[in-house]
């Protein structure tokens, strides 16, 4: 959508206006928390939790409030406020923890908002209706709303068009806890051989963002929460993509696996998913030990030669 002078804007949104320039200064402490360099809790063996965190949870939860007084909050570092409301908002105040911490500049703040109908019951999910994602470091705000397409600073995005996972560069994340009980570096070693490359970059928030904005191809991820992906699968949705779980069915919100796409992939990526489950082709790898065996007989052959 463009101006009459040919310069981008938003569409008619409802939501976006208000809270964006919320996710923007939400967006710019965690800036200033980065510049003082932040006191960090080691909490099991590598969960990072930072006063930012939870400072900036505290000033989302406040001024979502004040400027929608009717809206609920459920945010990852422990907002539950008026779950019965008619609309929801998912909030992860700083996606990316590890690379704040450690001062990698790649992260975001992520605001999704659910329309939770009267009567809707809780086990249901309601559409999610406005997604805001915001890269203070890159000043890059990506903003959707349903049924109005998917921006970045103002101008439209799309998912891009690559047709085949051979071509295609794609995206995984890990849990910070808890590793050894996810299967995912499998899975990332098989689309690694199968594909352009696969990038973990930190943030699933603006994994899904570049998946919109057609940086990446494709994201997959297994043991996400609804205030991670709420933003990014609207936003992906309304770039033209697709969003489903392992199995291609429908995603609830609260689902922990999600594969989202250009569209164009996904099959291809699901038959993958089928495979992988099944244990069905594999590509051949050599262990670290074979290598080195046939390492060690290349050497002895070089040593060999007169
Ligand atoms: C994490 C990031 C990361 C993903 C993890 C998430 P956090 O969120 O999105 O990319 O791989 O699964 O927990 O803890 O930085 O908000
Ligand atoms: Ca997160
Ligand atoms: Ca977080």
């Amino acid at each position: 959508m463009s101006s009459t002078l040919g310069l981008p804007v938003d569409p008619e949104f409802t939501f976006v206006p208000k809270a964006a320039p919320l996710a923007r200064e939400a967006g710019a402490k965690l800036r200033e928390f980065l510049a003082q360099g932040v006191a960090t809790e080691y909490k099991g063996d590598v969960d990072l939790v930072t006063v930012a965190d939870r400072t900036v949870e505290a000033y989302l939860q406040d001024a979502l409030l004040t400027t929608f007084p009717s809206h609920g909050i459920y945010g990852e570092e422990g907002t539950r406020d008026r779950l019965d409301a008619e609309y929801r908002w998912y909030i992860d105040p700083l996606d990316g923890t590890t690379n704040f911490a450690h001062g990698f500049p790649h992260f975001c703040v992520s605001m999704g908002l659910e329309h939770r109908a009267t009567g809707l019951a809780p086990e249901h999910d309601g559409p999610i209706v406005a997604g805001v994602i915001y890269d203070p470091m890159r000043d890059e705000l990506f903003t959707a709303e349903r049924g109005k397409g998917a921006f970045l600073n103002g101008k439209p995005i799309h998912v891009s068009s690559v047709p085949e996972l051979g071509e295609a560069l794609v995206a995984t994340g890990f849990p910070s806890r808890k590793r050894h009980e996810n299967p995912n570096i499998h899975f990332y070693q098989e689309f690694t051989l199968r594909s352009h490359g696969v990038r973990r970059a930190g943030s699933a928030a603006l994994d899904l963002a570049y998946v919109a904005c057609g940086r990446m191809d494709a994201f997959w991820e297994f043991g996400l929460n609804p205030w991670d992906t709420a933003a990014g699968f609207l936003l992906v949705e309304e770039a033209g993509g697709m969003v489903t779980g392992f199995d291609g069915a429908y995603r609830r919100l609260d689902s922990r696996e999600i594969l989202a796409s250009n569209q164009l992939i996904h099959h291809e990526m699901l038959g993958f998913f089928l495979d992988m489950f099944a244990g069905r082709n594999l590509a051949p790898l050599p262990s670290a030990a074979e290598y080195a065996a046939r390492r060690a007989a290349r050497d002895d052959a070089a040593s060999a030669k007169p």
